[in-house]
């Protein structure tokens, strides 16, 4: 299965991805967790992308683009990937489905997590996020076991730098700007299936399984 997730930051892409990647066996594979990685290891990568994402900005397309088409072609995407948080442009898009006509595949389906803008604020300012394995928290809405520990590799949890309510409405403004264009380019191609995400987690992830399970059969 060949899928990418859509929706606003705080729409619960990242948490429904992790949920996915276990139930169907496909790579979760999220740009935002590898730039992330790099900036706490000081790569050349994560030292560039820092300017961008601290100011809620997007990290120039070329770059992600480039990112994206080298860990495709890991082994372990020949089956299937879910994308999180990539494409975002159109750009990103075009990019992808030139690397994916070039292996003979094509996408499954462009899921939507769909939330308004006043949900968001208060999940940015509740989550914890683990560095080491991308795992998301919030402090009311989905608490790790042990306060600031993660429950799946026991790694300290930090509040995300990009958070900050100032640049949460940058990231927002961005999504608007560059990425709902590419929500119409997948509505015009077919692809667009859609969830409310105002839901809880689990039944997010039940309406997520509705539609996954649909296209597997
Ligand atoms: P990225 O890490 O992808 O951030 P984002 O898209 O802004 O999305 P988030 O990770 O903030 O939200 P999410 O939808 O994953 O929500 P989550 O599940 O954590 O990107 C970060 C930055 O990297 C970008 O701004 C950009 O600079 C750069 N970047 C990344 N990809 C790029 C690309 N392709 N091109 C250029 N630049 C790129 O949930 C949020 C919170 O809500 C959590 O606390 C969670 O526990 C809680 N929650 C989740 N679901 C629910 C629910 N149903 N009910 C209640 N609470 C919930
Ligand atoms: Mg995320
Ligand atoms: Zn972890």
């Amino acid at each position: 299965m060949r899928i990418i997730l859509l929706g606003p930051p705080g729409a619960g892409k990242g948490t429904q991805a992790k949920s996915i990647s276990n139930k169907f066996a496909i790579p979760h594979i999220s740009t935002g967790d590898i730039f992330r990685k790099n900036i706490s290891e000081k790569t050349p990568l994560g030292i560039e992308a820092k300017k961008h994402i601290d100011k809620g900005h997007l990290v120039p397309d070329q770059l992600t683009i480039d990112l994206i088409k080298d860990r495709l072609n890991n082994e372990d995407c020949k089956n299937g990937f879910l994308l999180d948080g990539y494409p975002r442009t159109v750009n990103q898009g075009e990019a992808l489905k030139t690397l994916l006509d070039e292996k003979g595949h094509s996408l499954d389906t462009a899921l939507l997590i769909e939330i308004p803008r006043e949900f968001i604020l208060n999940r940015m300012t509740g989550r914890r996020v683990c560095l080491t394995c991308g795992a998301s928290y919030h402090i009311k809405f989905n608490p790790s076991k042990v306060d600031g520990k993660c429950d799946v590799c026991g790694s300290e949890l930090v509040q995300r730098a990009d958070d900050a309510e100032e640049t949460v409405s940058e990231r927002l403004d961005i999504y608007e700007a560059q990425t709902q264009p590419l929500i119409r380019y997948y509505d015009d191609k077919k692809l667009l299936s859609v969830v409310d995400g105002t839901k809880a987690i689990d039944s997010v992830f039940e309406s997520v399984c509705g539609i996954l399970g649909e296209i597997e059969e």
